[in-house]
């Protein structure tokens, strides 16, 4: 299930959240602690104003809510509008059985809010939050919260892979706890809340998306469930993904997610934010990883977990791709065929003799070698000719620096931008605005934000056939596809990256 979590300010405001995201969620949380003070007066009307399954929620401040009133006045207020039809009441775990006894006008007896509640068949939520870490006794803290039958909530914050493999492994430890909620927040909780039924967890958080974070981490309900499919993931569900640091950024999801639902596919691609590529192999065994990009800083740290590499990522050294094959990770680079694809009929034909490649960083190197093996002159020029050294030396290629890059101007036949120069934010970069286009020459670029840069501008101006990065990030991708799937990437789709 996916629970929307309404942030408005009024009443009306979350209904209209509701209706905005009907399509993509189950049920929906109320914040009382984000409506006005008016609001939260009339607040237990509001399951009827909807046709979903409303859980009621008043947060204090030091669980990451809103709410500031007194301990004594919050639960009265809970208590009040918990008469309106709710389905769930969320109440935290260090909230005393006494705290929650209430007397009714006119009457003398105190009324057990948890009773009452169980009477009228709303469940309890019995939530524990900790925005600092994963706390030690994660299980532990989980049974108790189960312990009198009600739905056990975790929403802590793993800093580190070993972290989030704690939380993947609640399902392991606590099969026989059936109803709980386990959420990670932050950026390395991202992929939890992806997977959250592999964590045991019945429901995930998301948001409208036009609304402030309730929680950190928290992704909006139509990518949850249009991108990530995350509320129709199955046991049968084939896992993949992309391991880098950050990755937050990466494009590669909105390549391989629609890829898998248009073959019809059983698999999810979810980003996973990894700080220890062992520690991500352990959970890779853990939960059935099938196959996973590897991009910034991982590109080298992952090849000594792998049984099998191909020749490319050994002349390379670098792995941007890994899949399973017969319990043995296996690692290939797309890098390199992607990059050559959209030239490969310039190669065939044999009309690229010679390239100037700009820029010697991680992404350069797969260039360098994918065009000394096809038999073309390259010359390096970068901005420190040190960095551009071993590369040059090993495929035998002339280094030069950027402030000479005038002298090649109309003098190669193909010119290749890999340096981070003119990307997003800063797109008024250009790496080398004293190189001249004839107008005859390829040039590519390797930067896919902004689509054009001021690079790529020039050159089309000047008549030049121009390769985006975009391109070369969808070949990569279609050839990463085919090696997870074993089928081509579907031609009839256009994803939006
Ligand atoms: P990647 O792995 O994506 O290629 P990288 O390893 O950081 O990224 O490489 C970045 C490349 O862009 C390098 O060639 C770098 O030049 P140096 O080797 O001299 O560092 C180049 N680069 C980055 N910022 C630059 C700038 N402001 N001007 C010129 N070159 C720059």
């Amino acid at each position: 299930m996916l629970c929307l979590t309404l942030t408005g300010s009024t009443l009306e405001e979350d209904r209209s959240l509701v209706i905005r995201n009907r399509k993509w969620i189950s049920l929906v949380e109320l914040r009382v602690d984000f409506l006005l003070p008016e609001e939260q007066r009339k607040a237990s009307l509001f399951p009827s104003m909807v046709d979903l399954p409303v859980i009621l929620t008043l947060r204090r401040v030091c669980d990451g809510g809103r709410c500031t009133m007194g301990e004594k006045q919050r639960l009265q207020m809970l208590y009040d509008i918990a008469k309106g039809d709710f389905s769930y009441v969320d109440i935290e775990e260090d909230v005393k059985k006494a705290e929650l006894k209430f007397k009714e006008a006119g009457t003398e007896t105190k009324i057990d809010f948890e009773n009452l509640l169980r009477m009228r068949n709303i469940r309890i939520i019995r939530s524990y939050h900790d925005f600092e870490k994963v706390p030690a006794d994660i299980y532990g803290h989980i049974s108790k919260l189960a312990a009198k039958g009600d739905i056990a909530k975790i929403a802590v914050t793993p800093k580190s892979m070993i972290d989030v493999i704690s939380l993947f492994k609640v399902q392991q430890e606590l099969k026989s706890i059936k109803d709980k909620i386990i959420i990670g927040m932050g950026d390395f909780g991202v992929c939890t809340r992806i997977l959250y039924k592999k964590c045991g967890s019945l429901l995930s958080f998301c948001t409208d998306g036009t609304q402030q974070l309730p929680a950190p981490g928290q992704l909006c309900a139509q990518v949850m469930s249009e991108l990530y499919r995350s509320d129709k993931l199955d046991e049968h569900t084939h896992i993949y993904g992309i391991i880098g640091n950050p990755v937050h950024h990466t494009s590669s999801p909105l390549i391989h997610n629609p890829g898998f639902e248009a073959i019809h596919y059983n698999a999810v691609y979810v980003p996973f934010l990894v700080d220890s590529v062992r520690a991500f192999f352990k959970l890779a065994e853990m939960i059935q990883i099938h196959g996973f990009s590897v991009t910034v800083p991982h590109k080298r740290n992952v090849q000594p977990y792998l049984g099998r590499i191909t020749r490319e990522v050994k002349q390379i050294g670098a792995c941007n791709t890994v899949t399973r094959i017969q319990n043995m990770w296996k690692g290939t680079n797309t890098d390199y065929y992607g990059f050559l694809a959209p030239i490969a009929n310039q190669l065939a034909q044999g009309t690229i003799h010679t390239a100037l490649v700009i820029g010697a960083g991680g992404a350069s190197r797969a260039i360098i070698w994918a065009l000394h093996n096809r038999g073309v002159k390259v010359t390096v020029i970068n901005r420190s000719l040190e960095h551009a050294q071993s590369i040059a030396s090993e495929t035998m290629s002339t280094v030069d620096s950027l402030e000479n890059c005038s002298h090649y101007s109309g003098k190669v036949d193909l010119i290749v931008q890999t340096t981070s120069v003119g990307m997003t934010p800063n797109e008024e970069g250009d790496p080398v605005p004293a190189l001249r286009f004839s107008g005859k020459e390829i040039v590519y670029e390797l930067i896919y934000h902004p689509r054009e840069t001021v690079f790529l501008k020039r050159a089309k101006s000047a008549g030049c056939r121009v390769i985006e990065g975009r391109d070369m990030l969808m070949e990569q991708g279609k050839l990463q596809f085919e090696a997870f799937t074993g089928y081509h990437y579907p031609h009839w789709i256009n994803p939006k990256i």
